[in-house]
């Protein structure tokens, strides 16, 4: 049991929430009242408080801002029927965030501070959940290096700070995406496991040339030969291939998603046969072609489970099956959100009731 950690409180003098409009809630851009910031200095986490949400005052010479000691998450918390909030899976993205503190030398944190400057932001926040179906609030912790010096060495001082955004679905829409064989998003040996801040930089390019030929998103394949399916960059992908669910293994290069963990249970526990490996370009166009495909689609805590409408390879696009029509990404994305908003019960003990 760990005891209660000093938060200073500071309220926002007046709340947002009557002149926020909750059936337009575009990704990202809506803040609740208030975020949680703490202070890494002296080799210690301290500073914890609440505050209102807002501009954090900060030196143009921090570390972040020019050598990328930056590392985010993605969580988030569901009304519940009974009315309560349940954050989803919070241990996961807590123990994520630390690895990926560990590869960018940045400090770890302790996980009660994680926790309680959650729950304690949740509560002063709880109004702004959505009750909406499909609606959640979306937490973004994110820590970042905030030495002024312009020296390329491991800052000594950070920030940690928590967001909440009141959200929909990132997609609406089944995905046109593009298999990128040009560019790439992550080699053997960097940070590509790591939920980084320039693993997304350096997506960006790439991502505004497929857009101008009408895609979505990308399919990123490995950097050494393109032959292989990493991941979309925005979420991890997962196929039915001859009644398989089949997804590219975990590797340096990819991000151990948690969706992708969840869904992954889901489907053993329903019966399904999971394949955690290697995913060949050329099987997943092949079984396009001759039918065995007959699910492919994204899944993330932003991105939820999204299909895959369209998948383009070397200047061919191939259109997949109709979304209605399938049954296993379907089945688990429901029960994927029953649990979510607790309405059956909770086997694997992932929602956090506050
Ligand atoms: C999430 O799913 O939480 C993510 O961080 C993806 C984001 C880049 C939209």
């Amino acid at each position: 049991m760990t005891d209660n950690l000093e938060i200073k409180i500071t309220k926002a003098d007046h709340t947002r929430l009557s002149v926020t409009d909750f059936s337009q809630l575009p990704f990202g851009k809506v803040f609740t009242d208030h975020m949680f910031t703490a202070d890494y200095e002296d080799g210690e986490w301290k500073n914890l408080q609440i505050l209102p949400y807002g501009p954090i005052p900060m030196s143009p010479a921090i570390a972040a801002l020019h050598y990328g000691q930056a590392i985010f998450e993605g969580m988030k918390a569901y009304r519940q029927p009974s009315g309560k909030i349940s954050v989803f899976r919070a241990d996961k993205n807590f123990e994520r965030l630390n690895k990926s503190a560990t590869r960018m030398s940045m400090p770890t944190l302790p996980k009660e501070i994680f926790m309680q400057g959650l729950e304690a932001l949740i509560n002063i926040d709880e109004k702004w959940v959505p009750n909406q179906e499909d609606y959640a609030l979306y937490i973004r912790p994110v820590m970042f290096a905030t030495d002024p010096y312009l020296g390329v060495k491991a800052s000594e001082s950070y920030k940690f700070a928590l967001l909440t955004t009141p959200t929909g679905p990132y997609y609406s829409n089944a995905l046109k995406v593009k298999i990128e064989t040009e560019f790439t998003r992550a080699d053997e040996g960097g940070v590509g496991f790591a939920k980084t801040a320039g693993n997304y930089a350096r997506s960006l390019y790439p991502f505004e040339q497929a857009k101008k030929e009408g895609f979505d998103q990308l399919i990123w394949t490995d950097s050494v030969t393109h032959e292989f399916i990493e991941e979309a960059g925005t979420a991890n992908l997962l196929f039915v291939i001859n009644g398989k669910l089949i997804t590219p293994s975990i590797r340096s290069t990819v991000l151990d998603g948690v969706t992708r963990d969840t869904i992954i249970k889901l489907a053993k526990q329903a019966g399904i046969e999971v394949e955690e490996r290697r995913v060949s370009v050329s099987e997943v166009i092949e079984g396009i072609k001759n039918g065995t495909l007959t699910e492919a689609f994204a899944a993330g805590t932003a991105a939820t489970v999204t299909h895959v409408g369209e998948i383009g390879y070397k200047g061919e696009v191939y259109k997949l099956t109709d979304p209605s029509t399938r049954h296993i990404s379907n089945g688990i994305a429901k029960t994927l959100n029953d649990i979510r908003y607790g309405l059956v019960p909770d086997e694997f003990g992932w929602n956090w009731v506050l």
